[in-house]
């Protein structure tokens, strides 16, 4: 059995309340962070135990809170990312939903490592109810002492907001997300000025996922050199993954990072195998935004080394052969899956939450998603597929935000693995074996 540091008291009875968090251990981190620490060692802690965002792009915690300005007389601000819209990936919802209070105690060690004395939880609009869920956990944290002025008697104070945002997946990158909270529309600023520097009102800001900020509560609890013990390399500590697809288990798993890919997807810890005993067929394993690979490819690196869970093994190979851990959002598909179906969800899901700042990105995805029906429909020749290669190499690394990167890989490592399926789409006059989405989405069916 793997170590379980987030999730190791979900299935107590009540763990939501106050009362259940507290009598199991809850708060004790804090207790230790100010009263046994300075601001700067848990920095330090946090350095140490090598934690890496867990919100997708995996930069080192430590390391970006040592970034922050702190010119004399600016407040700071710990803003919480939870606005969790990439598809496949639901952790933060679960980790928020059934244990509150830990991401609240999270948040209050890691805004007193930063110096804010103000932070918010920014949520999105479709976890309307789980805005809930903290919301009452935050007025038990006020009303036991751990919100609010002078916490246990220290002159550190510390006040926590919840705020919802309207269903954007373009809020989750941290300047729109700033953009956002600010009261604006959610347009990604170019950087640099970094939020470190100029954030939310102009000042230094530190933008973190729910996972990252939840984790800094067991980094203290243990330490920082015994979490570091855990994982492989430089992928330190546990993980949060939200499995889904055709597997045995979906659900949200913790795993020591370093766990074989194929003991993930097989053991009966985890997934439990293919649904029906079928084939894998592929998999993304961090969330849509993150290159697809074929079961060969994922179970095992192109050097013919077992594939981990860590982000150094998910990206062994770079794009060419490789992926990248992601924010955790494990898509497992069958044999049975069509690769352009998939791609075409994925596709249309981009096009639609493009916020149309940059051109690339808001006339790109369209293009794409166009593309990728004809390929369904039947209507696409030979000559669309190098069509959406050529679009998605112009989207690659020419936006604000890396959203158009996002929207491109999928697309790009699709028609890397499984050209031969987009030239049988051609051959075929459309794609055999689609599902009921189809229908959702105005294809014809042509099972
Ligand atoms: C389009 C887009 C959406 C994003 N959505 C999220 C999100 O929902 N949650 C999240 O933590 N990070 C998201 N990110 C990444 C954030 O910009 C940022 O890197 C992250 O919140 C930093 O936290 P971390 O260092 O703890 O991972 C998104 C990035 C992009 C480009």
């Amino acid at each position: 059995m793997g170590r379980k540091l987030l999730l190791d008291k979900i299935h107590i009875p009540g763990i939501q309340s106050y009362d259940v968090y507290r009598a199991n251990g809850g708060y004790t981190a804090v207790e230790k962070a100010l009263k046994n620490f300075s601001p700067d060692q848990i920095v330090e802690e946090v350095k140490k135990s090598g934690l890496r965002g867990r919100g997708g792009a995996g930069f080192p915690t430590g390391m970006k809170w040592s970034f922050l300005a702190k010119p004399p007389g600016v407040p700071r601000y710990l803003l919480c990312n939870a606005d969790e819209s990439e598809p496949g990936t639901f952790k933060d919802r679960y980790l928020m939903e059934h244990i509150p209070h830990l991401l609240i105690e999270g948040m209050i060690i890691s805004s007193y490592a930063l110096g804010a004395n103000t932070s918010y939880i920014y949520i999105r609009g479709e976890y309307f109810y789980v805005s809930r869920i903290l919301e009452k956990a935050i007025a038990e944290a006020y009303a036991n002492g751990w919100l609010g002025k002078n916490i246990l008697g220290t002159d550190y104070s510390l006040d926590l907001y919840v705020q919802v945002g309207a269903g954007a997946y373009i809020c989750g990158e941290e300047t729109a997300l700033i953009e956002s909270l600010e009261g604006k529309r959610g347009n990604p600023r170019i950087k640099p000025p970094f939020p470190a520097v100029a954030g939310l009102w102009g000042c230094p800001t530190v933008v973190n996922n729910v996972e990252t900020i939840s984790a800094v509560v067991p980094i203290i609890q243990m330490g920082g050199e015994e979490y570091a013990k855990i994982g492989i390399g430089k992928s330190t500590g546990t993980k949060l993954i939200s499995a889904s697809g055709h597997i045995n288990k979906p659900g949200v798993y913790e795993i020591e990072l370093g766990l074989p890919v194929e003991e993930f997807i097989y053991s009966d810890e985890y997934c439990g195998g293919i649904r029906g005993g079928k084939k894998l067929k592929a998999v993304v394993a961090g969330g849509s935004s993150v290159p697809i690979l074929p079961a060969e490819l994922i179970l095992k690196t192109a050097k013919g080394e077992p594939r981990l869970m860590s982000y150094e093994s998910l990206a062994d190979g770079g794009f060419q052969t490789g992926t990248m851990l992601g924010s955790g959002g494990f898509i497992a598909m069958d044999e049975d899956t069509s690769i352009i179906e998939n791609l075409y969800t994925f596709s249309r899901f981009y096009h639609h939450e493009s916020c149309g700042q940059c051109s690339p990105c808001r006339e790109g995805t369209g293009w794409m998603e166009k593309i990728l029906k004809k390929f369904l429909d039947g209507t696409a020749t030979m000559s669309d597929i190098d069509l959406l290669w050529d679009i998605q190499s112009k989207i690659d690394g020419r936006t604000i935000c890396p959203l158009g990167d996002a929207a491109s890989w999928p697309v790009a490592s699709a028609i890397r693995h499984f050209r031969h399926e987009f030239e049988e789409a051609v051959r075929n006059k459309g794609v055999k074996k689609v599902n009921h989405y189809n229908k959702r989405w105005g294809v014809n069916e042509t099972v």
